[in-house]
């Protein structure tokens, strides 16, 4: 049996019913996403729609479950190198002079994003200064992202990318992988050192309708999350953010994501970098 969703109605209703037997509302992700991600449920666990809503009504452990699998998890250590290298040089350089740094990874899957930020402020100097935050729904990307221990095999990129981006720095003469990462040939994993991983605090938080700490952030990453939502939630997920950072703070998005519509004016695009305009003031 292959089941295909490609019924709004039914995806609707299975929508309804999952937010109604959890905290989880993923009523505004983009249709294409969730009929896909549906799809995949269905199959993986060889059931129909009509069992799905049932076993969603009754079974609050595979209700978890379900959630792990909408959520697409996909992440690498300096993805997109040429945004890494623009952080590196043009825009974490900026915030020097500041006491504290404040910095939320929203989204941040199984932290690999999280880490090479922390590797480019150590380069610069930076990281004893910064208070990191990271955020996500998926609890079992939570915990591989407080371990710091990735497979080797499923990290390909991580030797590669990060010598691309830090060799485009000044500080490029001695970037040895060993200094950010234990790299075990036996068991085939990469182990991000302590030093790093005591800095982050990675913590639960639905960008839906969760609260975040009321510190204003210097830096917001939501990289390849917004691309999952409809645009009316994009719009609100914006707002947030825009609210949440400082004057003249950093939104960093993916590559296939933006600001659009009403709040275009209220950022300036630069390089890779949304920043906030401070000369609005807003009341929300
Ligand atoms: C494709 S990953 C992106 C990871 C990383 N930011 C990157 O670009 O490599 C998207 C992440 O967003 C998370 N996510 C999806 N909906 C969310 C929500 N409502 N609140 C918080 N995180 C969410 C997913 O669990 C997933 O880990």
């Amino acid at each position: 049996m292959t089941e295909k969703v490609e019924n709004i109605a039914e995806i609707r209703i299975f929508l309804r019913e999952l937010k109604k037997h959890s905290s989880y509302d993923f009523c505004d992700y983009s249709d294409s996403s969730i009929m896909r991600r549906v799809s995949k449920i269905l199959n993986d666990n060889k059931i129909d729609m009509d069992q799905l809503i049932t076993r969603i009504r009754t079974d609050s452990e595979f209700v978890e479950n379900v959630v792990q699998d909408i959520t697409v998890n996909t992440t690498e250590f300096f993805r997109d190198p040429w945004m890494w290298k623009e952080l590196y040089k043009n825009y974490l350089p900026s915030l020097k002079n500041k006491k504290i740094i404040n910095i939320w990874h929203a989204g941040c899957s199984s932290g690999q994003e999280v880490y090479s930020n922390l590797i480019l402020l150590n380069e610069l100097g930076l990281l004893d200064k910064s208070r990191v935050v990271a955020t996500d729904i998926n609890n079992e990307m939570l915990k591989i992202a407080r371990t710091g221990v990735y497979n080797a095999k499923y990290n390909k990129t991580f030797d590669d990318n990060i010598r691309d981006v830090l060799e485009c720095g000044e500080m490029s003469a001695d970037v040895s992988v060993e200094k950010y990462f234990d790299i075990s040939e036996d068991d085939g994993t990469i182990r991000i050192k302590s030093f790093l991983r005591k800095i982050p605090v990675f913590k639960y938080h639905d960008l839906v309708n969760g609260d975040i700490d009321s510190i204003k952030f210097d830096i917001i990453f939501c990289r390849n999350v917004l691309i999952y939502f409809n645009t009316s939630l994009q719009t609100r997920i914006l707002q947030k953010f825009h609210k949440k950072l400082v004057n003249r703070g950093m939104l960093i998005l993916g590559n296939h994501e933006g600001v659009n519509g009403f709040y275009r004016a209220k950022f300036s695009k630069d390089g890779p970098v949304y920043i906030k305009n401070s000369a609005y003031t807003f009341q929300f």
